[in-house]
């Protein structure tokens, strides 16, 4: 009897050594979900409709919090310098992949300072300008760009930014270089937009559709290669001449380093659940977002695409001579 009592204390002790117990009852409070941009915005419009899912499934709060700047990079590093003990994820976009390139001096490494979760929805962005903007449809705003550069400014939410990318390409394809105006995630930059304080910005569908069905902003087509079902009379910007132009934004979710894998298990297998969740399939369809297919749920699928998205946008950026230092 003492035999076996000493036995069970003795695996408990092991248990708790390793973190096993812990584990085991993970999560046993609020989970944090950091978003990189302002509340209210794209990225924080996915973020919270997936942590109403997951909170459900995980008997538990998971708590969005908005950490801004530098295009997303201030939050990128507190996550990379987290505790990793299962109460800090990370929800970030394309920007994972284009900071490398972008900042000269990154406090962290996208491939090899995170665990990866999964990923989780792809929205489209489009081609937008204040509503009292002096063109009707792309052409008109292309020929009135190139006569008016030097007086025509460009909001996006930083370096890092989809935002950023999006109008640095559209630049790109119509040999301008426009006045930038940096805001900190795209939902006060529309703010600017609505209020007529800035004149473009390129943003994602998940914030843009009810400004767009509202008549809010002048709209000139989305950046997919195809339609997309959420606006299907909308023409994309290919379709209308700029040619191979395509953006799409794909999100991420991660971890500090060294968070325990059966946590991080459980954390993927919500994330899946959310994203069958119909509350979220039908929030996500109605702002143009795809959810990701299975072969881009795994943690080793999310790390492969990352790098191939860094290969990617890597020499694009820096042939186009963008960075902060
Ligand atoms: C946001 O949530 O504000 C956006 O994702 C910013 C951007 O990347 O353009």
């Amino acid at each position: 009897m003492i035999f076996r009592r000493s036995l069970l204390f003795a695996s408990l002790a092991a248990m708790c050594a390793t973190g096993a117990w812990a584990q085991s009852a993970w999560p046993s409070k609020p989970v944090s979900l950091i978003v990189p941009f302002a509340a209210g915005g794209p990225t924080d419009v996915v973020a919270r409709s997936l942590a109403a899912s997951m909170s459900r499934t995980l008997g538990q709060t998971v708590l969005v919090e908005n950490k801004l700047g530098a295009g997303g990079t201030v939050a990128a590093s507190y996550v990379a310098r987290a505790a990793p003990d299962g109460y800090t994820f990370f929800i970030h976009h394309n920007g994972m992949a284009t900071a490398p390139a972008l900042y000269r001096k990154l406090a962290y490494n996208p491939l090899t300072d995170f665990e990866f979760v999964s990923q989780a929805v792809d929205v489209p962005m489009t081609l937008l300008a204040r509503k009292d903007f002096p063109a009707n449809n792309l052409q008109e705003m292309i020929a009135y760009v190139r006569a008016n550069q030097s007086k025509i400014n460009l909001a996006n939410a930083g370096l890092g930014a989809v935002s950023q990318l999006c109008g640095m390409m559209f630049e790109r394809a119509i040999g301008v270089k426009l006045t930038a105006v940096p805001f900190q995630g795209t939902a006060p930059a529309m703010n600017a937009l609505l209020g007529g304080q800035v004149d473009i910005l390129c943003d994602q569908t998940t914030q843009t559709i009810p400004q767009i069905k509202a008549g809010a902003v002048k709209f000139y087509g989305v950046t997919t290669r195809n339609r997309i079902k959420a606006l299907p009379d909308a023409p994309t910007l290919a379709e209308q001449g700029l040619k191979d132009f395509e953006v799409i934004v794909w999100h991420g979710i991660y971890a500090p380093k060294g968070t325990p894998k059966p946590i991080l298990e459980k954390m993927n297998a919500a994330v899946r659940t959310a994203l069958k969740d119909p509350d979220v399939t039908r929030r996500m369809a109605d702002l143009g977002a795809e959810i990701a297919p299975d072969s881009k749920l795994s943690p080793e699928g999310l790390h492969s695409w990352l790098k191939s998205e860094i290969d990617k946008w890597g020499p694009i950026i820096r042939a186009s001579g963008t960075f902060a230092d």
